[in-house]
């Protein structure tokens, strides 16, 4: 039977779909950032992803500051729940980590599709009632807005930090934009809406076909940018905060980046009051 949920469960895997034979977004995500939450098979992608994208090891560090520059400045503007979805491996600086050590009742739910990735993060967190990690597909909004967990950690009256980083260039824009605007929709007032995202038309474009078959072999159907019009769609009616949508590293204030040869960009929009 088909499960067209969104949302799966953990010891499902049988011999066919042992999660370390095949990689996953998810894992050679951690082994570009240098993480040990991965198998042979994603350290082997991500060896093919860096000599088809020399900088995306650069360009994973620079996204995952960018996500802990984005947590804090929600933080510092009162915001106290986090939804984030393709949140990948949980490793140093995940956004719970940022979020209590800043206010200790903070609460997080992870959302990732890759059922390891999942398991590590429920295992960091299986003392942290605040915080709990599901797996569930970002095309599915449905199943994630309705979890019990989510409805249980997130207060739908209270501003919440909705997270869509370096992951909508996964999912194909017949799925990625309806889910996107449906999630937005579900957000109180005052909420804000984070994105990360590979642009096209980058000198990591001259790399797509060996990308785009890469990433087939993986758990994700796609792996593409967007021009700047569309990453732009992602926010609705959300109000960008200043400077918009720059490059990952120049999303204020992460230093002094090379733009050349990177290709994601970044912005934070807030979601405004309703009229
Ligand atoms: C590059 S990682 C980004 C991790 C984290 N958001 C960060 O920026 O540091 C992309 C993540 O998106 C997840 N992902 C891809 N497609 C997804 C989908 N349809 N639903 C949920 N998660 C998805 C992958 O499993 C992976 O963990």
């Amino acid at each position: 039977m088909t499960d067209h949920s969104g949302v799966g469960f953990l010891g499902m895997a049988n011999a066919d779909t042992d999660p370390s034979h095949r990689p996953s977004s998810a894992r050679i995500y951690d082994a570009l950032l240098g993480g040990n939450h991965n198998f042979a098979a994603d350290r082997e992608a991500a060896k093919h992803l860096l000599a088809a994208i020399p900088r995306a090891g650069e360009m994973a560090r620079a996204n995952r500051a960018f996500l802990n520059r984005a947590v804090q400045f929600l933080l510092d503007r009162g915001v106290r729940q986090f939804l984030d979805i393709g949140s990948g491996i949980p490793t140093v600086g995940n956004v719970h980590e940022i979020a209590q050590r800043c206010v200790p009742d903070a609460r997080v739910v992870y959302v990732d599709i890759d059922p390891v990735a999942v398991a590590h993060s429920n295992d960091i967190l299986k003392d942290n009632p605040l915080a709990l990690a599901v797996q569930a597909d970002m095309r599915f909004p449905e199943a994630i807005l309705e979890h019990p967990g989510v409805r249980e950690l997130l207060d739908p009256a209270e501003p919440i930090g909705l997270l869509l980083v370096a992951m909508l260039h996964f999912v194909p824009d017949e799925d990625a934009f309806p889910a996107a605007e449906r999630l937005r929709a579900a957000l109180p007032p005052g909420s804000y809406v984070v994105v990360s995202h590979g642009l096209s038309d980058t000198p990591a474009d001259a790399a797509i076909d060996a990308v785009t078959a890469l990433y087939r072999r993986t758990d994700v159907s796609a792996a593409h940018g967007r021009s700047r019009d569309e990453i732009l769609r992602f926010f609705g009616d959300a109000v960008l905060v200043p400077p918009g949508l720059v490059w990952v590293h120049e999303w204020p204030d992460g230093g002094d980046g090379d733009p050349h040869g990177t290709a994601v960009v970044a912005a934070v929009g807030r979601i405004p009051a309703a009229s």
